[in-house]
């Protein structure tokens, strides 16, 4: 089941009808991704995940932001299994290409998800070319640098407002 219930309030205001809403989005980070910035900035760019975060907030301030990085499958997988957010974004870093225990959690997570890689995967050696992520997500971007996670935010969005 899909959850996209979020927190909403509708009204009318002299002959303005007003939607006021707050959507959780989730945004989980998998091995060494929190080195961003650093780690191969030819293939991964400058921005550190924490400015990444910081853009986020700053173009999206109505979403409730929740964001989660770690260099471990199984806090990965405690995060998903915990979280109650509508909306996921995920970069599972190598794990999108080799851990089905990551896969399965995503296919249990019951919001909507959205799969980024931040380098153009398909032009990386073959290994990198599959991801078992992608069965369970709406979409994927990847190549486009870091501006992927915020298209990602911006169509989660989108489609938040056309549901509510
Ligand atoms: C990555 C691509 C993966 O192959 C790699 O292991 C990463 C980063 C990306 O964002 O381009 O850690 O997910």
């Amino acid at each position: 089941m899909l959850r996209l219930i979020g927190f909403g309030v509708f009204g009318l205001f002299g002959d303005k009808f007003f939607v006021i809403w707050r959507m959780e989005i989730a945004v989980v980070n998998g091995p060494n991704l929190g080195r961003l910035g650093k780690r191969l900035p030819e293939v991964y760019g400058n921005k550190s995940l924490q400015e990444v975060e910081s853009e986020l907030r700053a173009l999206f301030p109505r979403v409730q932001w929740t964001f989660f990085q770690s260099n471990h499958e199984g806090q990965l997988i405690d995060f998903l299994e915990s979280s109650g957010a509508e909306c996921l974004i995920i970069n599972g870093g190598a794990l999108a290409h080799q851990s089905y225990a990551l896969a399965d959690a995503l296919e249990a997570w019951e919001g909507a998800a959205v799969e980024i890689h931040i380098s153009n995967v398909f032009k990386r050696e073959v290994y990198r070319h599959q991801s078992l992520l992608a069965p369970h997500v709406i979409g994927q971007i990847y190549g486009l640098g870091v501006d992927g996670y915020l298209l990602a935010a911006r169509w989660l969005i989108h489609r938040y407002e056309a549901s509510v």
